[in-house]
């Protein structure tokens, strides 16, 4: 019966997606058709005319900043898309706009392809839509990636995926420069805040929540982006740490963990790819042959197309001096296997290519094939049914109801790692000594990709959004709390008002963090906070007044020194528009936290363990040390884990492997709880990590509440890249570990 009832459920649940499915597959054969027949009425020119992107700043009058509104240049613009007939144009310079100016743009770049080229093929406009509608003004602004996987909560990721592709289309853009899928393996890389975080598995899960939600199986519709998935692949672990410097990852890790969350990005229906700015093993990631071609198009049967970080075909020349020429540098990655340069400032990419392909230096084939790719994905995103914005999205930005889920978002984002005595939350008459670089800024809640590239101009910021100042004050009134800056990110200023000011209060939220950074202006050369702000908070702390201190920042900085006079800590990884509320929702307990940390917390500044090291790294002398351990992260209640049962405890090859756990609330209040699962495989060909997390769930809980959660194991969790480069299980003994708890079984 139970059975009966189980497949009957399946039917139920698979029906319309079989219906998608089949439409689904009618509709690729008759794009399959378009394309061809478009490809075989198209120049050559018009041909590597859709290889060539470029930026808006190459077709505007005035650059566009803060201070002078963008401006259309239009002739320019009718050079590119009629002259040089550009496939596509990005982003802008730099800051956000309204969205009928938005509307404007786009409608002037599409009536000139539709109503002055000879094919009338539309443009396709792309955008680093990163957090949110970053260049829209008024766009719901997420917490951004690091942070969101703080939550893990797939739900909401899959969210912030739906609401910033509506909010993106709505702008008139189809084509987000998102998601990230590098993982975040460097604590000092200054772009681990755009990364899911340190773990292949997590990172992956929460890249194909967000593809679900911001793509779907079908980007043709009204709400929905094509994403891209970025930057394949290796870049984030640069030796140094700084953006964009080398990488050496051999090939059996590359599989392992760098190629694993675009494989199941891929898997999701992702359709463009942005590529590795930096290189791997001496190859820039822009003339890699194996990971584009081989890999890529090849192995994984990938249908759709990659496109080329900023300037970086030009690099291959200019910078990393693996081509000896411009026209070298072109010839060198498009039969790598790029397909579309984002050149970004000029027309060089397509007048080197042509000559390329005249002088038989580059085949037509490879241009055909290229051309195909850029316009399989232009027609799936319906730009050539409607290539103008929908005007009746516009009600659709920055709505109440996205802030309501962002404001969840970022109450799940914020980790509390510390609460001695259970300190926290505080009681709302409690006097309030506020202090510190991060308490009264927008900017710091965001990071880059916010309103500009730095994301730190912070007169653009909306007003009515709450720092977590603002916010507290308007939780608990305005005369219980008293602030004084006491430092700026690097200098101290009136420390000795901010030390009377500690005397007199009952307690001190000490802010502390970074200031807003993107890319390269993001590299730093040591870890640790910076001086004056430990500074500010040893003044604090030796005032013996109880210290809460509130880390906002895009990585972990190295704290050790204070940490052992504070009574509680929350980490938040950049919170986003709603971040303040969410604080202070924290600090008083109007939320209940449950993120857990998606990286490893250092310690120290040399060392950067990380949580699925192998046994190695913590033996014979070694140790995993960290300041707080990944998927650390506490709550108002408690949580009690039993009744570990796992199915059998011998599989056999192919067998997947139930795993039950029981979940308590045993506190007094609700509370939300990620139950992580992890495996070990004890003994393999290839050294095997002390464990990996292969499984993760989220679940809500009212006090005395007890909930199963199951997971299944399957052939796919127990496998790893083998001695022969080849996806591999290899019989033995595995442990499955949730909390404390821990359970062993063999496959046979
Ligand atoms: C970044 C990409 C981004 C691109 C376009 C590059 O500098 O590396 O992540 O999508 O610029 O703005």
């Amino acid at each position: 019966m139970k059975y009966l009832i189980s497949i009957l459920f399946f039917y139920i649940l698979a029906a319309p997606n079989y219906a998608i499915l089949s439409s689904g597959v009618k509709g690729e054969k008759e794009i399959e058709k378009k394309v061809k027949s478009l490809l075989s009425r198209m120049t050559l020119e018009e041909k590597i005319g859709q290889m060539t992107q470029v930026t808006i700043q190459a077709v505007s009058k005035l650059q566009g900043t803060k201070d002078q509104h963008h401006e259309l240049d239009l002739e320019k613009l009718e050079e590119a898309v009629v002259k040089y007939k550009v496939g596509s144009i990005l982003n802008v310079y730099d800051v956000s706009h309204e969205i009928d100016y938005w509307h404007e743009v786009i409608t002037k770049i599409q009536d000139l392809a539709i109503n002055k080229t000879r094919l009338k093929i539309p443009v396709l406009y792309g955008i680093d839509a990163i957090h949110g509608a970053t260049y829209t003004k008024g766009s719901t602004l997420f917490p951004q990636a690091l942070a969101m996987a703080s939550t893990f909560n797939r739900q909401l990721e899959r969210i912030s995926g739906e609401i910033t592709s509506v909010e993106t289309r709505a702008s008139g853009i189809p084509w987000n420069f998102y998601p990230v899928l590098d993982i975040g393996r460097h604590p000092a890389w200054p772009r681990l805040w755009e990364t899911f975080g340190e773990d292949v598995y997590l990172v992956s899960e929460l890249g194909k929540a967000y593809i679900e939600g911001a793509q779907g199986p079908d980007f043709s519709i009204d709400t929905k982006t094509a994403i891209c998935l970025k930057h394949y692949a290796g870049y984030s672990l640069p030796l140094t740490g700084k953006d964009r410097t080398p990488a050496w990852i051999g090939e059996r890790m590359m599989r392992e963990y760098f190629l694993e969350p675009f494989r199941v990005g891929i898997d999701a229906g992702a359709e463009t790819i942005m590529i590795n700015s930096s290189e791997v093993d001496g190859i820039p990631g822009h003339a890699n042959y194996h990971l584009l071609t081989e890999v890529l198009k090849n192995e994984w049967k990938f249908k759709g197309f990659t496109v080329s970080d900023w300037e970086d075909i030009k690099r291959l020349h200019t910078r990393d001096n693996v081509a000896d020429s411009p026209e070298e540098a072109v010839r060198m990655a498009v039969m790598a296997g790029v397909d579309m340069s984002m050149v970004p400032y000029d027309f060089s990419f397509y007048e080197i290519l042509l000559k390329l392909v005249k002088d038989d230096k580059v085949p037509i084939k490879r241009i055909n094939e290229a051309v195909e790719r850029i316009l399989r994905v232009k027609f799936k995103s319906g730009i050539f049914e409607n290539p103008y914005p929908v005007k009746s999205l516009s009600g659709s930005i920055g709505t109440d109801e996205h802030a309501q889920q962002n404001l969840q978002a970022a109450r799940e984002s914020i980790i509390l790692v510390q609460n001695e005595n259970n300190f926290l939350p505080l009681s709302k008459d409690i006097k309030l000594l506020v202090t510190g670089p991060t308490a009264d800024k927008l900017m710091v809640l965001n990071g880059g990709w916010t309103i500009t590239w730095q994301g730190n101009e912070e007169s653009l910021y909306p007003q009515d959004k709450f720092t977590v100042l603002e916010a507290i004050e308007s939780k608990i009134g305005k005369s219980n709390v008293t602030f004084v800056p006491g430092s700026d990110f690097s200098n101290l200023l009136d420390i000795e008002k901010a030390v009377s000011a500690a005397n007199k209060s009952d307690a001190i939220l000490l802010c502390l963090g970074e200031t807003p950074y993107c890319e390269t202006p993001g590299n730093i050369t040591d870890l640790t906070l910076d001086l004056a702000q430990l500074e500010l908070a040893k003044k604090i702390i030796d005032t013996g007044k109880p210290v809460i201190l509130l880390l906002i920042e895009g990585r972990p900085r190295i704290i050790n020194s204070i940490v052992p006079g504070v009574k509680s800590i929350l980490v938040s990884f950049l919170p986003g528009m709603e971040g303040g509320r969410a604080v202070a929702d924290i600090l008083f307990g109007d939320a209940n936290p449950s993120a857990r940390l998606p990286i490893t917390y250092p310690r120290f500044v040399n060392d950067f363990t990380l949580y699925d090291h192998k046994q190695i790294e913590a033996k014979e002398g070694n140790s995993y040390n960290p300041q707080w351990e990944f998927g650390h992260g506490l709550s108002y209640t408690t949580f009690q884990y039993s009744d570990l049962i796992i199915s059998k405890d011998i599989i056999t090859r192919g067998e997947n492997l139930s795993v039950k756990i029981n979940i308590k609330n045993t506190g007094d209040i609700k509370g939300s709880e990620a139950v992580l699962m992890f495996i070990s495989d004890l003994y393999r060909s290839v050294s095997p990590p002390v464990k990996q997390l292969k499984g993760f769930e989220k679940i809500e809980l009212t006090p005395g509440q007890t909930r199963t959660v199951e997971f299944i194991i399957t052939p796919e969790h127990l496998s790893f890249y083998g001695i022969d480069f080849k996806k591999n299980v290899e019989p033995g003994k595995f442990v499955v570990s949730i909390g404390k708890l821990k359970k062993e079984f063999t496959l046979k």
